[in-house]
């Protein structure tokens, strides 16, 4: 998933609907007690269990959209025709070439390919797809005449999802559809909640017009230098995310502390200095947020274990919250706000080596990152 408003936009227009209804909640209960915010997640789940229910929507869910990939027109139309006879919106292409055209057109809900075809195999068209973080949720099922174990074993290797042995068999291939087809609707609920969750991320932003642009950045930034580190696919997935959600429990400070900035009271400071428990609290509910929630929590503490909620000290503080502290300290840096002006790029640098050398920062970390900098700046 795409952590960025275009994603929600994508959404269907009931789910967007939803949507708008958690943001008219959310800002309903940051009005009155930051508290409820606890109750969030239950919230979220409650709208996504009733937008399930098709009867009461205000809009009809559109048909799933099964592709079909097949050099054998006999295969071809007996697997559409069947598949049209079931009420799905089928489209069948000869080879892979078309296949990832109509994928880029009208992404589908299903592929099933055949592995044997002129051009690129169903293995290599499956691994493409399994690559891409735009298609790699999209179940894949390879139809093979091929029997042999290692046959079957290339296609894991590519991320099959499923298989189906020709001949086809109606029942069969109704039964692996409908499964995979429920699987890919719960895939699609969970990245709304996601998108959801980034959005409100963009919208404790937006309650700061000093910070335009601050979570794309970091986005952009922390999931770069996860790259420049050689982190896993994963790990540079939840950096991406991390950079939306980070501050989400900001959400539950008021304006009046969160746009005050500098000379906080005792008290202020202590409600601002909640909000990674808060953002944690509500992001725990979401499994595939796991990997995220220790850049939420953790974001805040320092090397030398002065900074919070924890007070972890060096390795203990999780590297991915680490790592992004590091951008977010030089985006911080390198903004303007009402009670300082922004710095250069080498004014940056130099402050964040000596705080490192403090103990606020990773060392290490910070020079990785200025190294990932400089590297960027002799491409461009
Ligand atoms: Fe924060």
């Amino acid at each position: 998933m795409q952590c960025t408003p275009e994603a929600v936009n994508g959404r269907q227009p009931a789910r967007i609907h939803e949507i708008k209804m958690c943001f008219a909640s959310v800002f309903r209960y940051n009005r009155s007690r930051s508290s409820s915010l606890m109750d969030l997640p239950r919230k979220l789940s409650t709208v996504y269990s009733r937008s399930r229910q098709g009867a009461s929507e205000p809009f009809r869910r559109r048909l799933p959209r099964i592709l079909v990939v097949d050099d054998n027109p006999n295969t071809m139309s007996l697997m559409q025709d069947l598949l049209a006879s079931r009420g799905y919106d089928v489209a069948a292409v000869p080879d892979a070439a078309q296949a990832e055209a109509e994928i880029l057109r009208h992404a589908p809900d299903l592929v099933l390919s055949d592995v044997v075809m002129p051009g690129k195999s169903g293995y290599e068209l499956c691994r493409e797809l399994k690559e891409n973080p735009a298609t790699r949720l999209v179940p894949f099922v390879l139809i093979t005449g091929l029997s042999e174990r290692e046959d079957r074993v290339r296609g894991i290797e590519a991320g099959a999802d499923d298989f189906l042995n020709k001949p086809i068999f109606p029942e069969e291939l109704f039964a692996r559809v409908k499964s995979l087809l429920k699987l890919k609707e719960f895939t699609d609920e969970l990245e709304t909640a996601e998108s959801v969750l980034c959005t409100l991320g963009l919208s404790v932003e937006s309650r700061d017009p000093y910070t335009e642009g601050h979570c794309e950045r970091l986005a952009e930034n922390a999931s770069n230098l996860g790259r420049h580190l050689h982190l896993d696919e994963e790990e540079i997935i939840a950096l991406r995310r991390g950079g939306y959600l980070h501050d989400l429990g900001k959400i539950a400070v008021p304006d009046e502390i969160l746009k005050k900035g500098a000379n906080l009271t005792a008290e202020e400071w202590q409600v601002m200095k909640r909000h990674p428990l808060t953002g944690e609290n509500i992001c725990r509910p979401l499994r595939s947020l796991r990997l995220v929630l220790p850049i939420i929590r953790n974001h805040h503490e320092h090397f030398n274990g002065s900074g919070y909620p924890d007070g972890l000290q060096g390795p203990d503080i999780p590297v991915l919250a680490r790592i992004l502290q590091v951008v977010d300290v030089y985006d911080a840096l390198r903004t303007a706000r009402p009670y300082k002006p922004a710095l250069s790029h080498d004014q940056a640098a130099i402050t964040m080596r000596e705080e490192g050398r403090s103990g606020l920062w990773d060392e290490e970390l910070v020079a990785e990152f200025f190294q990932m900098l400089e590297k960027q700046r002799q491409v461009a």
